[in-house]
């Protein structure tokens, strides 16, 4: 970390943080290349930390699909349960209820976190499907299941957990049939509901955003950059090759289609540190993690981390006597204090005296800043929030570049969700900054992204409805 001496001021020491915080072009070129060599890899050989996963979906929407389905999803805070009415003509009527899911349920057992699951479908069917237990005993309801973790999925509604990430961690789940883990729960409550589909948020948000902009050229890329970071893209069914000698799988080689949609969980990219960037601050941040060493891109890119990434900077700071002199409190040296939301407010907030930050700061750190001080805040922040999208951008392009989509078609469709995403100000610029610097002015101009809202909610229904 960067010590402060006597002659060592607060612009100096930020000018060198900022600095440590920089991705160069061929930093992001690196990245890329790494990412296609990994991705191949993963293709061909089970159990690589960037997995690959192979997820049975064949075929992404057209637009027109019907049909009335509930979906969950589980992959951060919230627990949601949604009915997802599609309307054919890619609109779609949603109802959702949200429920924070306890801190003791992320880190207890099983059947605990699972039947808090299941209880909320009940609730969830009794105010809003009422409609639906008045139909005949034999109607079962389909439900699309977006779990949003590394599983190794062997059929549309099969897979198995290979470990978690984001804060959770159930031990006894670890092994075993997540979509069984729910059904079972479910089964318990007498509730009429089928778990059709098991669904990555990803592929989720590929899939929404296939239905909802079909357009000459299908959805390549479905991202999500919120509390977690990951991607799903279609790939050639001839280059899984790891699909033809899995024992395990249950899909047969004979099928007519010839895509599958592909699950790369990009948050484990490059786990041994080679081509990302790593500062001291990000060691510090792994080391309060539930799974030091894994995750690595996630860990730069991600909101769970931002925020305690510029704690961890502030904290260091004020620890060598440069930042709150003389000053300190409880929130500064508390893990996890700050949410990113932090960074986007500090990012957007452009009047002469940073009031806003000033604000914040005294709010959620409970602690006084000078002008400079606030100053020296926002550089940090904005090398933070930068080097995340110029990270996000390498990733997104590595995809482009490992599926060569810019040789067969003028354009590629990307869709993106996650909080990240949607509220960091200019994030995307900033992620078009990063495609410009590896792909070229022109194949960055050829890259069309766009929010896919509700992806999860959405996406799962569609998959419960192709399974
Ligand atoms: C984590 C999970 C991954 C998920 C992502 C975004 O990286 O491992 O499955 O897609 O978070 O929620």
């Amino acid at each position: 970390m960067v010590s402060a001496t006597t002659s060592t001021s607060l612009d100096d020491v930020t000018a060198e943080i900022v600095r440590q915080f920089d991705v160069s072009d061929a930093s992001l070129r690196a990245i890329s290349d790494k990412f296609v060599r990994l991705s191949r890899t993963g293709l061909e050989l089970p159990d690589q930390a960037m997995t690959m996963i192979p997820t049975f979906v064949t075929e992404v929407p057209t637009g027109n699909e019907h049909g009335t389905f509930l979906a969950v999803d589980l992959g951060g805070t919230n627990f949601r349960v949604c009915s997802v009415r599609l309307n054919g003509d890619g609109t779609f009527n949603l109802l959702q209820a949200k429920s924070v899911i306890p801190k003791n349920l992320m880190v207890g057992n099983a059947v605990d976190l699972f039947s808090f699951l299941a209880g909320k479908v009940r609730d969830f069917i009794s105010t809003h499907l009422d409609e639906h237990f008045s139909q005949s005993e034999s109607h079962v309801l389909k439900l699309g299941f977006t779990f949003s973790f590394p599983i190794n999925q062997t059929a549309i509604n099969r897979g198995t957990l290979i470990r978690w990430t984001k804060g959770f961690d159930v031990q006894d789940a670890v092994g075993k049939d997540v979509c069984l883990l729910l059904q079972d729960q479910l089964d318990a409550l007498n509730l009429r509901v089928h778990v059709a589909a098991l669904v990555n948020d990803t592929v989720g948000t590929l899939m929404s955003r296939s239905y909802a902009s079909p357009g000459q050229y299908p959805t390549l890329l479905g991202v999500i950059i919120g509390t977690g970071t990951n991607a799903a893209y279609t790939e050639s069914l001839s280059e899984i090759k790891k699909l033809s000698t899995s024992s395990s799988s249950s899909f047969s080689s004979s099928s007519p289609s010839s895509i599958m949609v592909v699950n790369t969980e990009w948050g484990s990219f490059d786990n041994d540190l080679v081509v990302l960037p790593r500062t001291e601050y990000d060691e510090a941040v792994d080391l309060v993690t539930p799974n030091p060493g894994f995750q690595m891109f996630e860990k730069r890119v991600s909101g769970m981390f931002l925020g305690e990434i510029l704690r961890t900077v502030l904290l260091h700071l004020n620890n060598t006597g440069l930042l709150f002199v003389g000053a300190t409190s409880q929130e500064l040296s508390t893990p996890w204090s700050l949410d990113t939301s932090v960074l986007s407010l500090i990012e957007s907030d452009s009047s002469p005296e940073l009031v806003s930050v000033k604000a914040m700061i005294e709010t959620d750190l409970e602690l006084s800043t000078t002008l400079s001080e606030r100053l020296a805040i926002k550089r940090i922040v904005e090398a933070i929030g930068r080097r995340s999208a110029y990270l996000a951008g390498a990733a997104i392009a590595g995809v482009v570049l490992h599926t060569g989509v810019l040789d067969r078609l003028p354009y590629v469709d990307v869709g993106v969700d996650g909080s990240v995403f949607e509220f960091y100000p200019g994030y995307e610029n900033l992620i078009r900054e990063s495609l410009n610097a590896v792909l070229g002015a022109d194949n960055e101009g050829k890259i069309r992204i766009g929010i896919a809202k509700d992806g999860s909610g959405v996406g799962a229904a569609l998959c419960a409805l192709v399974a």
